[in-house]
């Protein structure tokens, strides 16, 4: 199984990014922690940041053809981009949403995803761990 995983804007200054709401791990930490726990369960992974949603859109359709699944943090875009949950829905492979925060005790504005209606399913509030179970849900439901 092959995973392409999108981090979505502002997450490239994680670390240095509101610490105390998303922690002090650096986005090549998240990395590091993907391709570990990749590793271990037999999956290929990649991961991109792009700050832009036409690039986020891009990558979801060079996805297509290229990789068995889709993990992303559409970061702020989460909240409003209709454009990124049709391009999920477009590319019809399995996409998982993930937050690093627990968006449900967050800002009103935060409490909802256009983005998740499109998704396989979403994983909220882990921090990085977010990303691992995101993977480990994917090797459980998927085939290798
Ligand atoms: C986030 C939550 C979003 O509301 C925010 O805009 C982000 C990060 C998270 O991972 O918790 O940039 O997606």
């Amino acid at each position: 199984m092959r995973v392409l995983v999108i981090h979505g804007p502002n997450l490239n200054l994680l670390g240095n990014r509101e610490p105390d709401v998303y922690g002090s791990q650096t986005l090549a930490d998240i990395d590091e922690l993907i391709s570990t726990t990749a590793n271990d369960l037999g999956i290929g992974v990649r991961s991109e940041q792009h700050n832009g949603e036409g690039d986020i859109i891009d990558a979801l359709h060079a996805a297509r053809g290229n990789y068995d699944a889709v993990v992303i943090n559409p970061a702020a875009y989460t909240h409003y981009s209709h454009a990124i949950a049709d391009a999920i829905a477009a590319i019809a492979i399995p996409v998982v949403e993930v937050h690093l925060s627990n968006l449900a005790s967050r800002e009103d504005f935060r409490r909802r995803s256009v983005t998740a209606r499109a998704c396989r399913g979403t994983i909220v509030g882990f921090g990085a761990a977010s990303y691992s179970l995101a993977l480990r849900a994917l090797a459980e439901t998927l085939e290798k």
